[in-house]
This record gives structure tokens, sequence and C-alpha cells, in this order.
């Protein structure tokens, strides 16, 4: 059985203290034995401190926002993929949109991020969707299929195995606008079925493919009911506790 999963990205937003209290409500309101993976992706000077507060909670996790592909070297102000290990990070969300937009990330790159991660035993969340213009002219498979291909298709099998995709149509990132549940599980599936045709049955089947954009209490039930939706990245909803943990209480419903 894959693994679902809700991830909060609270990208530049909350101080320390903030976080530790976030973390606080978060973990309180948080099963130790629940079946959902539930991953928080704090600011990166305030994972080691989220990191430890969540250590002994099973099914809480930690995510950095980015790392650098180079093991280490002259890059001032990059965070390392050992730097993260050193702090227990479980996950690195890559790929992000913002990342592509405001700091030129690609999928050639991204490719060797996964590769650096999986060397360090860190989880890759390898996000990926296509911009509002693309979905208009009905071009989005085509596309997203080109993200794929690039960051993917040259890994190994065990690189792979590595690798949790977040299919995030740009368009609805923090506009309030999500995909309906049928838009976001066509592509989920074809995501599938693609990752079946290059690395096989088994590995995609165990893939996690989560959704998102605007994710919310009040559609993440109907989102995560779909076959291939397996969880959440949630960006504005996963900055207060309370709608966070009702999103996660979505998944489990819909185990
Ligand atoms: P949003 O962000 O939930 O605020 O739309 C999602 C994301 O950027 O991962």
């Amino acid at each position: 059985m894959r693994k679902k999963i809700v991830a909060g990205n609270w990208k530049m937003n909350k101080t320390l203290g903030d976080s530790e209290e976030l973390t606080l409500e978060i973990m309180e309101g948080v099963h130790i034995e629940s079946p959902i993976v539930v991953i928080l992706a704090p600011p990166t000077p305030f994972l080691h401190r989220v990191k430890a507060l969540a250590f002994e909670h099973k099914a809480i996790k930690v995510s950095a926002q980015n790392c650098h592909e180079k093991e280490s070297g002259a890059f001032t102000g990059e965070i390392s993929v050992e730097m993260l290990r050193s702090l227990y990070t479980d996950y690195a969300i890559i790929g992000h949109s913002e990342r592509r937009q405001y700091y030129n990330e690609n999928d050639a790159t991204l490719q060797l991020k996964i590769k650096t991660l999986t060397k360090w035993g860190i989880r890759a969340i390898y996000c990926c969707g296509e911009p509002l213009e693309i979905r208009e002219e009905n071009q989005q498979y085509e596309y997203v299929l080109d993200q794929i291909r690039t960051a993917l298709f040259n890994l190994t099998a065990e690189e792979m195995a590595n690798v949790t995709i977040a299919y995030e149509p740009v368009w609805a990132i923090g506009t309030g606008k999500t995909a309906t549940a049928e838009q976001a599980e066509e592509m989920h599936k074809f995501i599938r079925t693609t990752i079946e045709g290059k690395f096989g049955k088994e590995l995609a089947d165990n893939l996690s493919i989560i959704y998102g954009g605007s994710c919310n209490p009040s559609n993440a039930e109907e989102l995560f009911a779909q076959n291939n939706i397996d969880g959440g990245l949630i960006g504005g909803a996963s900055l207060k506790a309370r709608e966070f943990l009702a999103i996660i209480e979505a998944a489990r419903t819909n185990l």
C-alpha cells in the first residue's frame, strides 16, 4: 500500500516562536499511530527545532523547502543535503513552482537534486504542474510529461523509489482556485501511467502522488477520495493548526 501524505509547506512565513507553537498544536492533534504521514516544511532556520519537538512523534516528519544539488562548496547562501541530513530532515520539497518562477529552478537540476537526496537518505517531494496559459491551451499533459521526462526518466529505480510526486497546477497555487477533483484525478492517473511505462507497475503502484493548490478543509475530502490522489501539499491552510488538522482528518477518512 502506498503512503498517504499530508504535507504543510510554510513557505517564508512564521518566526521561531510561531513555528514552535504551530508544531506543538499539530502534534497534539495527530495521533501517534496515525496512518497518515504528516510532513511539516518550516523555513530552514527552524527545521532543527521543529524536528526536535516532533522527534518522538512517529507520524510527523519534517521537510526542507529546497536543497542544493552539489555536495558542498562555494555557494553562498545555499543549503546542502548533507547539512539537512545532520538536522535529521526526512524530506525535501524540490521544484516548487515558486522556485521555478523566481529562482530559475529547472528539471535538469532537479534530477541532480533527487540523486543527491537519495544518496543522503532524504526523500524528495518533486513538484510539477502547468501554468494557466498551458491549461487554457489544453497542453497540460504534454507540459507535465516534459517536466517528468527531464527530471525523472534518467533516475535509477532506487532513486525513483525515493520520490513522492506533488502535482501542483500553478494556476491553483495561492489563488483560491482549486483544480476540480476530476481534473486532478485525471492528471494524477496520467502521471502514474507515465511512471509505470518507464519504471514498471510495482514502482508506480507504490508511488505517492499528492495534490497541491488551494487545498483546504472544504475541498480536501473530495480530492482525497480519488483513486490516484494520495494526499496533499498544503500552503496557506497549513499555517493554521485547525485547518491543517482538518485536512489530515479528511485524508484519514479516505484511507
Ligand atoms: P496553497 O499552496 O495551498 O496556498 O495554494 C500550495 C503550495 O504552494 O504547495
